[in-house]
Parts: C-alpha cells; structure tokens; sequence
C-alpha cells in the first residue's frame, strides 16, 4: 500500500477510493492551492502526488518526495505545471485527464465567443451597476456568428469541439496547429487547414486550444495581433501565457482587434491592470471545466491513474502515452 498527497479538495468521493484501496491518504480538504511550503513539507515519504494545476511539481518538489515516488497524476488535461522531463529522469510517471472536460471546456470557449461578440459583459454589467439603460435599436451593438470564419489555433480535442459548437451557428472554420487533424473530422468540418498567419489574417474570431510549451508561449504576441481582422474577437481557453497580455492590451487600445474573451490569465491569478477596466473584454476566471459533473470526472480520472500504477498496472491516460 502507499502514501498519497492529494494537495487540495477535489469533488467528488475519488479521495474514499483511495482509502478504500488501502492506501495512506493525506488529503488536505481545502479549497485552495496548497503553500509551497506545506506542499514541500508533506512530500517526504509520497509514493503518489495528485496534483492540481496550480502546484509547481518542478525538480525541488521531486527531491522532497524521494525515490519512493512513482506517479504524478495531474488533475488537468494541461501538464505545464509540471516538469515532465525531470520526472523521467527520476523513473515518475505523468499522468493527466484528457477526454473529460473536453465538452466543458469548449462550452466555455463558445460562451466566450458569443460574450465577446455580442458585448455581454458590457451589457451585464450596465444592469448590474445600475446605471440607466431603455431599449432602443441602437444599444450595445454586437456582431452576429452566422457565416463568420473561426479560426481555431490548436485543433485538439477540445479545439475541435469548440468547431462542432460552432458549425450548429453556421460559422465557417478554419484550422491551425502543430499536428495536422484527421482529415475525416477536416471533411465533417468543412474546414480548411491553414498556416497561424493566413489563419488569423482571414478569420472573425480566432479561438485557443493549444498546450502551453516553450514553442507556444506567448504565440498571440503584437505581430499576431497586428494581422488579425480589426473587427476580430480573441478567445483564450488554453494557457494564459500563450497570450502576450501587454501586447493585447496595446492591441485593444489601438484598435487592432474588437475585443477578446479570456478564461486564462498569463499570471494567474493576476489579471493585467490594462484589460481590468475595458469594456471590450470579457474575464472569467478560469472556469473552462467547472461542471460538477467534469471536475468529478477529473478527480476520478487522476485517482484512477493512482490506483492502478500503485497495484503495478498501467496508467490510464498517461502523458505521452
Ligand atoms: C485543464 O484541465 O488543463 C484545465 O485548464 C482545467 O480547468
């Protein structure tokens, strides 16, 4: 049997499997990112870590664990947060939960698209502030979906769902990523395959689903910016940093692009001063999969991982595998 650190409450009953498995459980049931230095404190001994997306599980955290550790099961289909090549040179498996936020996530990806293009957050907030407001045929103006072009950087699972939302508003899609997709799901898209430039050049709302990696870092940055539509919409679902924030900032105020949607901040939980204030943003806080329903699934995933590398079976949904 082993020792498990799970560093923040997660939903569902997931954590009784592991004690029901036998194993040694410290649970911290709180629902906020554990301190580093409790994290670094409550590894010595850990033979599993279950790690949310916000702990660094980087070279320092590993030595504190030991050789004894054998699998980290990261509660996130995004891994950036973890030092993967570190853990193979210490024989630690990766492991992370694709599939299950997959619908969340691109749920939230198309609310953002309709929010931004339609001023929502604008709109909302007039209500809300009670500042005075009447109808008229003029009034928070936004721009319609039908026949505009998507363009989604990342074609992914979760990209590709983002697509299928909004082919149902009859926009057209465009593609761009690293891999090239199926092309039978290309076909059941109708969409095109693009290089990033012609993508953002030609599309009315561009959408991100990539990872975060050294090559995707700050791959929105001023030039990007600078080729998109002036009436486009950014939305970002992804990783925060994959977005230059001051350079969309510069964008916004200089009218290069209509206005963005972002679930992710590239200093999360810091929002950058400059889009706090606009009226043609929209900011959520990082919510792509909270659903009670994903986030169990989550949790049930990573546990599951847990379980059956600590019997000695293989993992599930292992990184990279
Ligand atoms: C992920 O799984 O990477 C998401 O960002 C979690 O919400």
């Amino acid at each position: 049997m082993g020792r498990v650190l799970v560093t923040a409450q997660v939903v569902g009953d997931a954590v009784a499997r592991l004690r029901e498995a036998g194993h040694d459980v410290v649970f911290r049931d709180i629902d906020a990112p554990m301190p580093r230095d409790e994290f670094l404190a409550a590894l010595p001994g850990v033979d599993a870590l279950v790690a949310m997306l916000v702990d660094r599980v980087d070279a320092e955290v590993l030595d504190a664990a030991g050789p004894g550790l054998r699998v980290v099961a990261n509660v996130a289909v995004g891994y950036d947060n973890v030092d993967v090549a570190a853990c193979r040179e210490r024989g630690v498996l990766v492991t992370n939960t694709p599939g299950v936020l997959t619908d969340a996530t691109a749920d939230i990806a198309m609310s953002l698209i309709l929010m931004s293009t339609r001023g929502l957050g604008a709109a909302e907030r007039r209500v809300r502030t009670g500042t005075p407001w009447r109808w008229s045929l003029t009034a928070h103006l936004g721009v319609g979906l039908r026949g505009k072009t998507l363009g989604i950087v990342g074609p992914g699972a979760i990209g590709l769902a983002t697509a299928r939302r909004a082919k149902a508003f009859d926009m057209r899609v465009l593609l761009s990523g690293r891999s090239s997709p199926d092309p039978a799901v290309v076909g059941e898209l109708d969409a095109a395959v693009l290089d990033l430039d012609e993508l953002l050049t030609a599309s009315d709302v561009v959408s991100l689903h990539c990872p975060l990696t050294p090559a995707t870092r700050h791959l929105i940055g001023a030039r990007e910016l600078r080729l998109m539509r002036p009436g486009a919409h950014l939305v970002n679902t992804s990783r925060g940093p994959v977005v230059a924030e001051a350079a969309l900032v510069a964008a916004l105020d200089a009218g290069e692009i209509a206005g963005a949607g972002l679930d992710v901040f590239e200093d999360e939980p810091r929002v950058h001063p400059g889009l706090l204030g606009r009226e043609d943003v929209v900011l959520l806080p990082h919510v792509g999969s909270a659903t009670v329903e994903t986030r169990t699934a989550m949790a049930d995933l990573a546990v599951a991982n847990v379980l059956a590398v600590l019997a000695g079976r293989d993992a599930v949904s292992p990184v990279g595998g």
